[in-house]
């Protein structure tokens, strides 16, 4: 008989705190049954800046989430991002047998442990470990090395590290607002468990998710993840940048950004000069805040191509750029994406056909979701302790809404 839990995760975003709680069964189906947004105060760069204010944002966004699920959360999963963060590479290796044998599970579980075992600064930890390529006896590109016979096995892993002093502060964030850490995941590869396909893996591809004030950026090719890294500018530089140029205040600018924000000036040139907002600001015009907003959109996404920096690489990405985050709402965006990489691009906000997300309001949700799919797969590996309590007894009962929800979404299904 089919089994449910419930995945609750939290996206703490420089913008807002999003949280999710999600019905998963172990077939592997999602259903989300309630989500939540709240404030974020007291948090910038990754990190609760002020622990007490922090604090009693998680605890707004949770307690909405309680409310809006009718569940009791005891602990949840949350994102972790940030200029902390590093991205390193690691080589292990496993001599096999005194004589050439099958490789074994054991053996694998061998070169992940060396694969951590690098010498790094004191302050960091080792937030994922993720295969690139296996080599068994210089044989390159081996995809799954198990029961293959060999006498040497390479594997060469990608690391993201993190700082323990931020990663403990956002612990005592979530202690301090009453509930339980059950596990950290980094914020870009959450986004792409959520929105990239296996086809996007295989073939290649770029995803960037334009947030608040970062954009977060992470390669895939081959099916595995190649390089990771983070722009210190997001959506909100977008505001300032329009805010100093119109010379108005960050409110109303925001208010332009979203309903007539353009990122291309050659998306409005060949329009007459049209006045907007004609009450308010007679000389805004859609040339004058592409005018402004064109130069900052190009250089956030002119810094993630160099940080990427193998141009050669980037040429071969078959399945091109997927754009995410708020910040990559404005119009014009993907062209100017486009131009930029040289690279088809498209815009991806929530997995396609994901039972529930259609109630989800506009903002952006696959961090959250991508954070389910991590904790719902550790929950079924058994791996975690604390996480298999996240589906059991974590969460309080479910009342009558979640039940009567399900039941509407299994009608669906047949229909
Ligand atoms: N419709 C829209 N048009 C243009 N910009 C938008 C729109 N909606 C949201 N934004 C911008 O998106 C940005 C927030 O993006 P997002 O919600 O992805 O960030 P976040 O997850 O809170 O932050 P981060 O990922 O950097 O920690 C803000 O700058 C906001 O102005
Ligand atoms: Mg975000």
């Amino acid at each position: 008989m089919s089994q449910e839990r419930l995945i609750v995760a939290c996206d703490f975003g420089t913008t807002s705190f999003r949280g999710l709680v999600t019905e998963v069964n172990d077939a592997g189906e999602y259903y989300i049954v309630a989500h939540a947004t709240g404030p974020a105060h007291g948090f910038q760069d990754g990190d609760f800046t002020d622990l007490g204010t922090g604090s009693r944002c998680i605890a707004e966004t949770i307690k909405a989430l309680e409310e809006a699920s009718e569940t009791f959360i005891t602990g949840f999963t949350y994102n972790i991002s940030g200029s902390h963060l590093h991205s390193l590479r690691s080589t292990a290796q496993v001599p096999i047998g005194p004589g050439p044998r099958p490789i074994r599970e054991a053996d694998l579980e061998e070169a992940r442990l060396r694969a951590r075992s690098l010498a790094m600064p004191f302050d960091q930890k080792i937030l994922s470990v993720t295969p690139v390529e296996y080599v068994v006896d210089r044989v390159r590109g081996v995809v799954d090395p198990l029961g293959r016979v060999g006498s040497l096995l390479e594997m060469h892993a990608h690391l993201v590290t993190g700082s323990r002093s931020v990663l403990a502060n956002m612990e005592n964030a979530v202690d301090n607002a009453g509930y339980k850490a059950l596990g950290e995941d980094v914020d870009i590869l959450a986004a792409a468990r959520a929105l990239l396909t296996a086809e996007d893996l295989a073939k290649g591809v770029m995803l960037i998710d334009v947030g608040g004030d970062h954009t977060n950026w992470v390669v895939y090719a081959g099916g595995a993840i190649q390089a990771n890294g983070s722009v210190p500018y997001g959506g909100s530089h977008l505001t300032r940048d329009l805010a100093h140029g119109l010379r108005m205040d960050e409110e109303d600018a925001e208010r332009i950004k979203r309903e007539n924000g353009v990122v291309l000036r050659s998306l409005v040139d060949h329009v007459p000069v049209r006045v907007l907002f004609e009450e308010e600001r007679p000389e805004v015009t859609p040339g004058l805040v592409a005018a402004i907003l064109e130069p900052r959109m190009e250089e956030i996404l002119t810094l993630v191509k160099e940080g990427y920096g193998d141009l050669g690489r980037l040429a071969k990405l078959q399945a091109g750029i997927v754009l995410t985050g708020g910040g990559s709402r404005c119009r014009g965006t993907r062209r100017l994406c486009e131009e930029v990489f040289d690279l088809p691009a498209r815009r991806s906000y929530l997995p396609p056909d994901l039972p529930g997300a259609e109630d989800l309001p506009d903002g952006q949700w696959a961090t959250a979701i991508g954070l389910t799919m991590w904790a719902a797969a550790d929950t079924v590996a058994g791996s975690r302790p604390d996480a298999r309590a996240a589906g059991g007894g974590v969460l309080g009962r479910l009342k009558g809404l979640f039940r009567s929800r399900r039941k509407v979404a299994a009608l669906e299904a047949e229909a």
